[in-house]
């Protein structure tokens, strides 16, 4: 039995990719940029064998057996052998043939709760898992190279978790896609200070998958063609240029804008579909508030197809918004921590502050926060302790 262990990490999109102009190889409307999260905080790690005594595929996600017959694990699984078998024949990695007709057995967990509503396709943080498949098959089969084009065929966001740092998957033109990939704008290390704090306003689960929303959106809303069109690919270049300044105030208002967009487009699709809760909406109107107090952009939200709020700040702001948040959203003693992930440390309000924001106390609105920063893309794993399956190829009992 042959075996490699990935982690990767999650992404959030301050320019949202929205709309695909074939659904099949999926290739965007527009580009989109967005920061890979730290793995710290949150990560998903997969292990693949490949085994002579394996009687079929098969995929576990965070414990549970799941169908390998997914359309778009299929094709991943296709592509990525397809990729071994030609490297194979222009004399590449020997070991190899003796592994590319064994079965595979694929086994993934998250470190953070799927309810966090950070994997947004339609099936869930399998997306995820698909493009971490490709990435840990890729490294069992010895096959180096463009990785993201088929990681985007698992799921169209999960290709930008292939670099750490910050990420453009530039839409391409060519009808064939090979021109659609994910790039690097620049390294986790660029803005030390920047944090990212996500507001799990909800555990519900959300009712549009963003692979059927979108489709219903290319469709029917004028907005999204106009979006796509006239907005994105200036925003895009702003958006680059303020990331590369460092300049907090133009990247927090253009993160706010395209996300107030991207929604604006769902309200247009027809039927409309809602994301946004009335927690998200307070969010909303408690970060303008707070930056309006201080007449600049000190915070700024991102929201994906779900409630859940994704706040990017700098790090001398970060103690005394979580303290705003925690009056505003004052927890429910249920045990549970509140804060997760980096520390965050007290901050005194003053009296003008609070009067500025706390206008509308909504007590348990937020379940948790789960501070984080920028971090390094996908990685092969020599700790051992991180491999998921036994020597029998099936999940260890911890997986
Ligand atoms: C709102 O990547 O989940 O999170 O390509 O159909 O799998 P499929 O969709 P998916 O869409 C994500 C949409 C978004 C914005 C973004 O991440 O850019």
């Amino acid at each position: 039995m042959k075996k490699v262990t990935c982690t990767a990490p999650v992404n959030i999109a301050v320019i949202k990719y929205w709309g695909k102009r074939n659904e099949k190889l999926i290739l965007p409307i527009n580009s989109s940029l967005s920061v890979t999260l730290h793995q710290d905080q949150l990560k998903t790690t997969t292990t693949v064998a490949a085994s002579r005594e394996f009687t079929e595929d098969r995929i576990w996600l965070n414990g549970k057996e799941d169908n390998i017959n997914h359309p778009r694990l299929q094709s991943c699984l296709r592509e990525i052998r397809r990729l071994a078998r030609k490297r194979r024949s222009s004399g590449g990695h020997g070991g190899v043939s003796r592994i590319l007709n064994d079965k595979v057995h694929i086994c993934s967990v998250n470190n953070f709760p799927t309810a966090a509503g950070l994997a947004s396709s339609a099936a869930g943080y399998a997306c995820l898992v698909l493009y971490l498949s490709v990435y840990t098959l890729a490294k069992l089969y010895g096959v180096e190279g463009e990785l993201s084009e088929i990681a985007r065929q698992g799921s169209g966001s999960a290709c930008r978790s292939m670099y750490g740092g910050f990420v453009q998957w530039l839409m391409g033109d060519r009808a064939d896609g090979k021109d659609s990939l994910a790039q690097q704008v620049e390294a986790e290390s660029h803005w030390p200070d920047l944090r990212i704090l996500i507001l799990v306003a909800s555990a519900e689960k959300k009712h549009v998958g963003s692979t059927a929303g979108m489709q219903t959106s290319v469709e029917t809303s004028p907005l999204l063609k106009f979006r796509a069109e006239s907005v994105v690919p200036g925003r895009m270049e702003e958006m680059i240029e303020a990331i590369r300044k460092k300049d907090f105030e133009a990247f927090g208002q253009l993160t706010m804008k395209d996300s107030n967009q991207f929604h604006a487009t769902c309200l247009d699709t027809y039927p409309p579909i809602f994301y946004l809760n009335q927690v998200s909406q307070r969010i909303i109107s408690l970060v303008h508030r707070y930056n309006g107090h201080y007449g600049q952009t000190k915070v700024a939200y991102s929201f994906d197809a779900g409630p859940n709020a994704v706040i990017f700040t700098l790090e001398p702001t970060l103690n005394e918004f979580v303290e705003v948040v925690k009056r505003c959203f004052p927890p429910e003693a249920n045990g549970d921590p509140y804060l997760k992930g980096l520390p965050v440390g007290p901050a005194p309000l003053s009296q003008e502050l609070l009067s500025a924001v706390e206008t509308d106390v909504c007590p348990g609105g937020i379940c948790y926060m789960i501070v984080t920063q920028p971090g390094p893309g996908p990685a092969e794993s020599a700790d051992l302790s991180l491999d998921l399956l036994g020597p029998d190829g099936l999940p260890k009992p911890s997986a």
